[in-house]
C-alpha cells in the first residue's frame, strides 16, 4: 500500500466535500493568452498573474471551492504585495492542485486524433510540486468524435497515459484527477456521445486497474453525455442527466472517491443545471459524489467583466463567486432560478 494512502483518501474526500467543487484555473500560457485576448486584455505574464490573483483573492471563494488547479507558471507566482499564491490558498483552506500533462498532441498515424504527453520526468516534477504544497494533480486526455473516430488506438493510448500518470501521482502523494474528455465539438447525437463515453471510461478503468491505481484515492473528471454542439436535436437537461449517470453507472467502479465534471463548452447556466439535475435525481443511488471541476463555466463572466481593469475587480470577483455558489448549490441539488438570479441587480 502506498505510504500516502491515508492522506490521499482524505484529500480526495475533501475535494468533493458537500456543497463544494474544484476550480480549474490551469490554462496553459497559450490557452490563457487566447482567453485574455478574446476580451481585449494584454497577453502578458503580468496580466496572467493579475488575473489569477483576482481569482484567488475572491472573498469567500472557499465556501464553494475545495481546491483549485494551477499551472506551472501560476504555482510559482505571488500576489502584487508578494504573498505566494500557494499561501493565499492554504490560508483560505483551498487545496492547491497542479496540471502535470504537457498537452494533447497530434497522434502519429491517427489523423484527427490527439494523444496527451507528459510522462517523461513526471516522477521528479510530482516530487517538486508535492514539496511546494500541491496535494492533487490533473491530466487531461482528449477524445474526438467524428467520421470513423475515435479509434481504438487513440482510446487505448490515452487510457494508458492516464493510468501511468495516476499511479505516479499516488506514489508521490498527489491525488490524481483522471480526465478523459470526450469533446462536445461536432454534430453527433447524445446516443453517439454515450457510446463513445462508455467505451472510453471502460478502457480507462481497465488501464487504471492494470496499472494498480487505487480507485478510492483518485477523482474522475469526465465530460457529460451530451448532444454535439452542432447537433440539430439538443437533448434536454433531464436527458443529459439520465444518460450521464447511466453511462457512469455502467463503467465507473463504486470505490472511486468522487466524480467532478468538466464543463467542456456548455453555457454557464447549462453546466449548473445539468449537475443539479443529476444530484436531484441520483444523489441517493449513485455510489460517488457528483460535483464540478469547471474552468470556463466558473470563470467566463468574471473574465469578461474584468477587462483587465482594476476598477472592475470587485464586480469580477462577485461574478466569479456567484458561479461558484451556483455550482456549489448544484452539487447539493439546490440550484434554483432564485439562486441563479441572486446577482442580477449587480450585473444589470
Ligand atoms: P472546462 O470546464 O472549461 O471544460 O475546463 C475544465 C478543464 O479543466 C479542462 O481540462
Amino acid at each position: 500500500m502506498s505510504t500516502y494512502a491515508q492522506e490521499l483518501r482524505a484529500t480526495a474526500q475533501a475535494m468533493v466535500a458537500p456543497g463544494k467543487g474544484v476550480l480549474a484555473m490551469d490554462e496553459s500560457n497559450g490557452t490563457c493568452n487566447k482567453r485574455l485576448g478574446k476580451v481585449g486584455i494584454d497577453q502578458t505574464e503580468e496580466m496572467r498573474r493579475t488575473y489569477r490573483e483576482l481569482i484567488l483573492t475572491t472573498p469567500n471563494l472557499e465556501n464553494y471551492i475545495s481546491g483549485a488547479i494551477l499551472y506551472d507558471e501560476t504555482i510559482r507566482q505571488s500576489t502584487k504585495d508578494g504573498t505566494p499564491f500557494l499561501k493565499v490558498m492554504t490560508d483560505a483552506g483551498i487545496i492547491p492542485g497542479i496540471k502535470v500533462d504537457t498537452g494533447a498532441k497530434d497522434m502519429a498515424g491517427f489523423p484527427g486524433e490527439k494523444v496527451t504527453e507528459g510522462l517523461d520526468g513526471l516522477r521528479d516534477r510530482i516530487a517538486e510540486y508535492y514539496q511546494m504544497g500541491a496535494r492533487f494533480a490533473k491530466w487531461r486526455a482528449v477524445i474526438t468524435i467524428g467520421d470513423g473516430i475515435p479509434s481504438r488506438g487513440c482510446i487505448e493510448a490515452n487510457a494508458h497515459g492516464l493510468a501511468r500518470y495516476a499511479k505516479l501521482c499516488q506514489e508521490g502523494g498527489l491525488v490524481p484527477i483522471v480526465e478523459p474528455e470526450v469533446l462536445i465539438d461536432g454534430d453527433h447525437t447524445l446516443e453517439r456521445c454515450y457510446q463513445v463515453t462508455e467505451e472510453t471510461l471502460r478502457t480507462v478503468f481497465n488501464q487504471l486497474y492494470t496499472q494498480r491505481v487505487a480507485f478510492d484515492q483518485m477523482i474522475l473528471k469526465p465530460s457529460m453525455v451530451i448532444s454535439g454542439k452542432d447537433c440539430p436535436n439538443q437533448a434536454s437537461v433531464n436527458e443529459v442527466a439520465d444518460a450521464t449517470v447511466q453511462c457512469l453507472m455502467n463503467s465507473v467502479p463504486a470505490s472511486v472517491a468522487g466524480v467532478a465534471f468538466l464543463s467542456g463548452g456548455q453555457s454557464n447556466q447549462q453546466a449548473s443545471a445539468h449537475l443539479n439535475a443529476m444530484n436531484v435525481k441520483y444523489a441517493d443511488q449513485a455510489p460517488w459524489t457528483l460535483t464540478f471541476s469547471y474552468a470556463r463555466a466558473i470563470q467566463q463572466p468574471a473574465l469578461e467583466a474584468w477587462k483587465g481593469k482594476e476598477s472592475n475587480l470587485s464586480l469580477a470577483q462577485k461574478l466569479l463567486l456567484h458561479r461558484a455558489k451556483c455550482n456549489g448549490a448544484a452539487h447539493e441539488g439546490q440550484y434554483t432560478p432564485e439562486v441563479e438570479k441572486e446577482l442580477e441587480p449587480v450585473t444589470a
